[in-house]
Formats: structure tokens, C-alpha cells, sequence
């Protein structure tokens, strides 16, 4: 099977990368590197250097090449980003998908997955969230991944396309071998934020807030291990290839964590001090997420691999500690 992975140099894109490799996937990873590495791309894969919003790059780069199916990573994804500068997501978001599946149509390919995202469902009001659950984005960055499932939903109804959208909590952990993880230009997620003090590159961590109704007072959140959504992702694409049905998944361990449980789970298992402070509130941050996944488990047969903190947290500490300055390029 021939797959077109975009955003395959980013975090969850390059884990997905090396996992459809490993598995004898023939891949093409399509990325503008702004904000992946050319160094987490699987020496197997085919590289290609574009840019999503490039409508004509896209078509002249990839022009007589014939792919299977789509793997959508290749996105803006920061909640308190897309607060400051929505244009970025609902406007690149969706065009760089609108100039996807355009150009998808043209050459007749039709089956389509999307990295989704938690944040469609806002602050809800039941835990754990399923698929039923009401979508009120809490983001314009959980906007633009719901205007594409709306437009995923159109293609889908007029026999266009058949997808699969993967709506992900919160991603963390390193690839088995620790050979890649993850590493964003600029930083803004608590588990490397956490290990990068237990490591002496900051000097604190700050808590956004401890006054939420939660046990401890700080958020609660389903962290999920990248190789667990790696392999969401394959079990997705042969099922699309088997069947023409379309669907969405929520992807979460079903557990819920603390900031602060985060903090103490990072100390023990590095055996380092992490000094922190509480700040305020992080605008939009919901009180508590945690995941119903029980659909992709009964339908896929999803099992993850690491259901609790200190397996997650502790594949995270061994890329880290190795690669304290993360990816070379
Ligand atoms: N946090 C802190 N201090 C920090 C950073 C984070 O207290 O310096 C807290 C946040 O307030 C939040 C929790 O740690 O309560 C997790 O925050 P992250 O920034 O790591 O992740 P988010 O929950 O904001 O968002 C992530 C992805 C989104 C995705 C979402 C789905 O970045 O793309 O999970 O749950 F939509």
C-alpha cells in the first residue's frame, strides 16, 4: 500500500512514519519542515519538501504519482496559539486541507485520515467524552479541525472520499528505541516542559492555575502515548482498505492526570527536582479531559500499549535525556 503521510516530519506524523515503515508500508512524507525535522523522517520514506498552501507546488511536486491513501497531519496545533492568531488554523488549516483533498480528487484518490483533535469538544460537560459527545470547539485551532471533518462529512456523503478522523488527547512518549520524540521549536507542552527542568535547561516550570475544581486543583488530562496513536493510524488505513465506511475515533488511555500528578510522576522517574510555581489560568484551558475510546477498541481493536503515566512518562525521559537539545535539523 502506497500512503502520503503530510506533516510525516512532525511529531505524531514521524512516529506513524517509522511505525508504517517498519511494517513494510511504502510512504512518501510530504512537509514544508517549519515546524517538523528532516532528522525524525524514516530513512525509508520518501521525502518530499512543499508547502500545503503551495496549491501548484503540490500538484508540479507530487505530479504521476499515485498514492492509496492520505495520512493529514501537517497542520497548526497550538490551543493558545490559534487564541492569538486564529487566522493561522482556521484559515492555513483549512485551505492547506482544502488544497489536499482537491488535489486528491483530481488524481482519484479517495481514502483520507485526519489528525483531530480533543479540543472539538470545548469544556464538556460529561468525562469521559465519546464520540456523541456535543462538538462546541474550545479553539479556533478546534475549529479548523471541525470545519474539516464538516467538509470530510460532505466529500464523504456524495461517495467522494472515505476517511477516518483520529481525535487525539494529549500525545506524549518517545518511539520504543528512543531514536525519535518529541521536539517542537518552541516548546509549549507540560510533559518536555517538565523534563526539560528535571534536566537543568529551565529553571521552572509554571502551573496554569491550581483553583480548578479537580482533586488537586490543577488539570486534569488523558495522556496518550504517540506509538498507541502510531498504531491507531495503521489499524485505521487497513481498515479503510477493507471497508468504504467513514467514521471518527476519540484517542485518549482513558486515564486522567494532574498537571501536578505530571510534576510528581517526572520527579520520581528521573530522580531529579522540579522546582515550579503556580501562575494564573491559561485562557481556554478546559478543567479536565479524559477519553472514551472505547469505539476504536470494540470497532479496531485498539489496545494501548501504554496505559498509565509512568510508562508514558518514562518513554519521554529516555529520548530526552539522550537528546537534550532534541533533533539536530
Ligand atoms: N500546563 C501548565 N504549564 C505549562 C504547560 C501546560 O500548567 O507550562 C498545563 C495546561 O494548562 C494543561 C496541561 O498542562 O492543563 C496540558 O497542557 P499542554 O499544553 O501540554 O496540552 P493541551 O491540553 O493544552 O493541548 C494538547 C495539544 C492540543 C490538543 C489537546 C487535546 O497541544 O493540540 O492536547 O487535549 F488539542
Amino acid at each position: 500500500m502506497k500512503v502520503l503521510v503530510t506533516g510525516g516530519a512532525g511529531y505524531i506524523g514521524s512516529h506513524t512514519v517509522k511505525k508504517l515503515c517498519e511494517l513494510g508500508f511504502d510512504v512518501t512524507v510530504l512537509d514544508n519542515l517549519c515546524l517538523g525535522h528532516v532528522d525524525a523522517i524514516d530513512k525509508n520514506a520518501t521525502f518530499v519538501q512543499a508547502d500545503l498552501l503551495d496549491k501548484n507546488g503540490i500538484h508540479r511536486k507530487l505530479a504521476n504519482q499515485k498514492f492509496d491513501a492520505v495520512i493529514h497531519f501537517a497542520a497548526n496545533s497550538l490551543v493558545g496559539e490559534s487564541v492569538e492568531k486564529p487566522m493561522k488554523y482556521i484559515g492555513d488549516n483549512v485551505q492547506m486541507a482544502v488544497n489536499l483533498l482537491g488535489w486528491m480528487q483530481e488524481n482519484n484518490i479517495n481514502k483520507f485520515i485526519l489528525s483531530s483533535t480533543a479540543n472539538l469538544f470545548g469544556k464538556p460537560n460529561k468525562i469521559p467524552i465519546d464520540e456523541d459527545t456535543e462538538i462546541i470547539p474550545g479553539s479556533p485551532y478546534g475549529e479548523s479541525k471541525y470545519i474539516i471533518e464538516r467538509m470530510l462529512a460532505c466529500l464523504g456523503g456524495s461517495n467522494k472520499i472515505t476517511y477516518t478522523s483520529l481525535r487525539y488527547f494529549n500525545a506524549a512518549g518517545a518511539y520504543k528505541d528512543a531514536s525519535i520524540g518529541e521536539d517542537h521549536k518552541i516548546e509549549t507542552h507540560l510533559i518536555p516542559l517538565v523534563i526539560q527542568v528535571a534536566l537543568g535547561k529551565r529553571d521552572k516550570i509554571t502551573i496554569f492555575g491550581d483553583d480548578y475544581e479537580t482533586k488537586d486543583g490543577t488539570c486534569i488530562r488523558d495522556y496518550v502515548h504517540v506509538s498507541d496513536l502510531a498504531t491507531a493510524h495503521i489499524l485505521a488505513l487497513k481498515h479503510l482498505g477493507d471497508n468504504n465506511s467513514s467514521t471518527v475515533y476519540n484517542l485518549g488511555s482513558g486515564n486522567g492526570y494532574s498537571v501536578k500528578e505530571v510534576v510528581d510522576a517526572v520527579q520520581k522517574i528521573t530522580g531529579k527536582a522540579v522546582k515550579y510555581e503556580v501562575g494564573n489560568r491559561r485562557a481556554g484551558d478546559p478543567p479536565m479531559l479524559i477519553a472514551s475510546s472505547n469505539k476504536i477498541k470494540k470497532e479496531l481493536g485498539w489496545v494501548p500499549k501504554y496505559d498509565n503515566l509512568e510508562k508514558i512518562i518514562s518513554s519521554a525521559w529516555e529520548w530526552h535525556k539522550n537528546n537534550p537539545n532534541g533533533f539536530r535539523h
